[in-house]
């Protein structure tokens, strides 16, 4: 259409030229004409004046008025008379019209409304000069002109047309086969067949050969229900879906941390679900982790470039160490994060509070991890995997440094109803620099669902739940939920004694008999977890079935944490305070029924507590996951012990043969854990089996593993988007 268009504007511009061509050429043809004529009958008139024979005059000019185009001819005579004018001669043209001058002369006339060109020559007679008066009709040339113009537009049409119709006929088959030989590739591709000897695989072929290797990969994988997930299966992996990537990860609490202890240099590995979960996939994926470097010793262990390999006994992967100074983690990690974000996120009626000025240290510290990414990145698309809500900026901040990265970032912490978020001031702020991740991830269906009403109230964006996608500003993020685990098996398994020895150890360090009963409550002190709530259910417990009065002993093992805030050291002085009260309630012959020990267990020792114990409680007021409760069931191996499980922990969705309790309601989980105090072995046998059977599948190399096969397919997508526009 566009070219039609063109073809008529350029023939339409062709016209004047032509017309003006045409015209030159007629009046040039008219003017050699005349002259012609007058050159062939100049010699004859001149005699038949001389002679006076005005017949003759008249039968000559009649002669050379005989040419269609020459209109009339007449003689003008020295004395200005008329004589032997042909008969088409004009009335009103008289001699006296005729431009009379010693030479040859032009003029243009019209007469009866068509145009005339008269040519008027000088006979020389003895009387004077004559003047031969020739009148050309010029119509015929306008008929020519328009005949002509005709012919131009025609030539010019119908010359466009065959070129046109020739290049279409052209680009026709080249696309044709050029769909030929891509369809050809991707055939080859598929059936991974080989090019005859000699021919050597073109650009496209060779890309789409090595998207087609990946696609397989990536199918492979996500159709194979019965995956064992494993640290080699996600090596594989990410050899064969994602070669060449380069993995960095982003979280505010390090892998390992040296702490000088005594004069000497400790290593801690901290009490942190995120960083059991995450670890692992590290030793198996290799990359770099870049995490706040919060431990008093571990300045001394970095290179000039503030990294180090880990685990220090058996390297893997590299821990990048960021600095915050004792200001910034004030407002960044206590203010904002902890104060603001981790008490809005979890429903635990703890009230947030919100700070300009730790909003500001917020936003500092996360540009900070984003140009650290940025600094350790060694090609233009890693995939960066930010955790939990210290970071909700630094997704759109990484993009804008590294447009290319796939940035995969995991809400470790429950995602709050739209009203609740509402409550934070620089709601769209956070969420904005959220949707700058490829994928954001949680937990739940639930938690995405939340986040996907919070979008929906607070920023201006195209939400698919279809397709589970927020697209803002052309930039498209998915919402899934991956639900995080533990490795399996656990590596602080190893080395374990058998249970009936963790039994003996254990009841002996506590100075238990040998048939006491023990529950275990082990996390950081964290007024979600609600451990105050369990030790009520307790105190109902011995109330309402003082049979288990000595007989009884709950083992709560609290790490101190975030003991800077209020809202920790209070819960630290209530859990001591109540902890006592019980223990003077329900105490007999110098029996305890709880024994509260606040003090950071490393994972072999948190293993003995769990092997050693009958049951195991996780009362969480509100958990996005809960790591501890598929922890103490890896631990026992042996099928047996006894799950209390909140049903405001992510993980009661999986571990649904625990008992699912309600920790705000203390009757029932009195009367929960007094049934998990009778339960058969033959059942705990069973239920223990069946989660067992959940945590071996679902383990944390399959959550990596789902995160990276997404991330796989939206890098694969790119490129064939990509593709398709360079091939076109
Ligand atoms: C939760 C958070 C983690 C955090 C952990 C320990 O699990 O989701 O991000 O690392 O608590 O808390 P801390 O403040 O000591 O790192």
């Amino acid at each position: 259409m566009l070219a039609l268009v063109v073809l008529l504007a350029l023939t339409l511009l062709a016209i004047p030229p032509s017309r003006l061509l045409m015209e030159q050429w007629a009046n040039a043809d008219v003017l050699s004409r005349s002259r012609l004529i007058f050159g062939s009958v100049q010699g004859p008139v001149r005699r038949a004046l001389a002679d006076g024979d005005d017949e003759r005059l008249a039968s000559i000019l009649a002669g050379v008025a005989e040419d269609d185009r020459v209109l009339a001819v007449g003689l003008c005579d020295a004395g200005g008379t008329m004589r032997g004018a042909t008969s088409m001669m004009p009335p009103d043209f008289s001699c006296d019209s005729a431009a009379r001058s010693e030479a040859e002369s032009f003029s243009h006339i019209v007469q009866d409304g068509r145009h005339v060109f008269v040519a008027t020559f000088p006979v020389s007679t003895p009387a004077g000069n004559a003047y031969l008066a020739v009148l050309n009709d010029l119509s015929y040339i306008a008929e020519r002109t328009w005949q002509i113009q005709i012919y131009v537009v025609a030539t010019l049409l119908g010359f466009g047309l065959v070129i046109g119709g020739a290049g279409a006929v052209l680009i026709f088959y080249l696309l044709k086969r050029w769909a030929e030989s891509l369809r050809q590739a991707v055939e080859n591709a598929r059936r991974g067949k080989r090019l005859p000897a000699g021919r050597d695989m073109s650009g496209i072929e060779r890309q789409i050969a090595l998207l087609f290797k990946e696609i397989e990969a990536t199918r492979g994988r996500s159709e194979t229900a019965e995956v064992k997930w494993s640290p080699q299966s996600l090596h594989d992996l990410l050899a064969t879906t994602l070669p060449d990537a380069e993995i960095i990860i982003v979280s505010n609490r390090e892998p390992y941390i040296h702490n000088r202890r005594n004069g000497a240099i400790e290593l801690q590995t901290p009490a942190s679900g995120l960083v059991s979960a995450l670890e692992p996939v590290m030793r198996a994926c290799g990359g770099t982790w870049i995490a706040h470097g919060s431990g008093s010793a571990d300045r001394d262990m970095v290179d000039a470039q503030d990294r180090l390999a880990v685990p220090p006994s058996d390297p893997a992967y590299r821990l990048r160490r960021v600095w915050v100074s004792e200001e910034e983690q004030n407002g960044y990690y206590y203010g904002l994060a902890n104060e603001g974000l981790w008490p809005l996120c979890h429903i635990a009626f703890v009230r947030p509070a919100f700070r300009e000025e730790d909003w500001r240290f917020y936003r500092t510290i996360n540009q900070r991890f984003a140009d650290a990414v940025a600094a350790e990145a060694t090609t233009p698309d890693p995939i960066v995997l930010v955790q939990d809500y210290h970071f909700a900026l630094a997704p759109r901040m990484i993009r804008k440094l590294l447009p290319e990265a796939t940035i995969i970032t995991f809400w470790h912490i429950p995602w709050p109803n739209a009203e609740t978020f509402g409550i934070c001031p620089w709601k769209e702020e956070i969420l904005d620099g959220l949707l700058g991740s490829s994928i954001i991830g949680f937990h739940t269906q639930f938690h995405c669902n939340n986040f996907f009403d919070t979008v929906d109230r607070f920023i201006e964006s195209r939400i698919d739940r279809e397709t589970a996608a927020v697209t803002l500003a052309g930039h498209e993020t998915l919402i899934r939920p991956y639900p995080i685990s533990i490795e399996w098996p656990p590596a602080a398994l190893k080395g374990q004694l058998p249970v009936e020895a963790c039994r003996r150890a254990v009841r002996e360090r506590f100075g238990l008999a040998p048939s006491a009963c023990i529950a275990v409550g082990i996390e950081r002190f964290d007024y979600t977890k609600g451990i105050l709530d369990r030790m009520h259910s307790i105190d109902v417990l011995l109330t309402l079935h003082p049979e288990w009065r000595g007989r009884f002993t709950f083992i709560q093992v609290a790490a101190p944490t975030r003991s800077k805030l209020a809202s920790y050291s209070r819960l630290q002085d209530e859990a001591l305070a109540l902890a006592d009260e019980i223990n003077a309630r329900h105490g007999q012959d110098g029996h305890q029924p709880i024994r509260l020990v606040v003090r950071h267990h490393e994972p072999p020792e948190v293993f003995e507590l769990f092997r050693a114990a009958d049951l195991c409680i996780v009362s969480s007021l509100h958990d996005g996951m809960n790591l501890v409760a598929k922890e103490f069931v890896a631990a026992r191996d042996d099928e047996q012990g006894v799950l209390i499980l909140s049903t405001f922990a992510g993980a009661s969705r999986e571990l649904t043969e625990a008992l699912i309790v309600n920790p705000y309601d203390a009757r029932s989980m009195a009367e929960a854990l007094n049934a998990a105090l009778l339960m058969p072995a033959d059942e705990q046998q069973e239920r223990m089996h069946l989660m067992r059977q959940q945590v071996r599948e679902q383990n944390v190399y399959r959550w990596a593993g789902r995160m990276l096969l997404d991330a796989a397919r939206i890098r694969q997508r790119r490129r064939v988007l990509a593709l398709a526009g360079s091939a076109l």
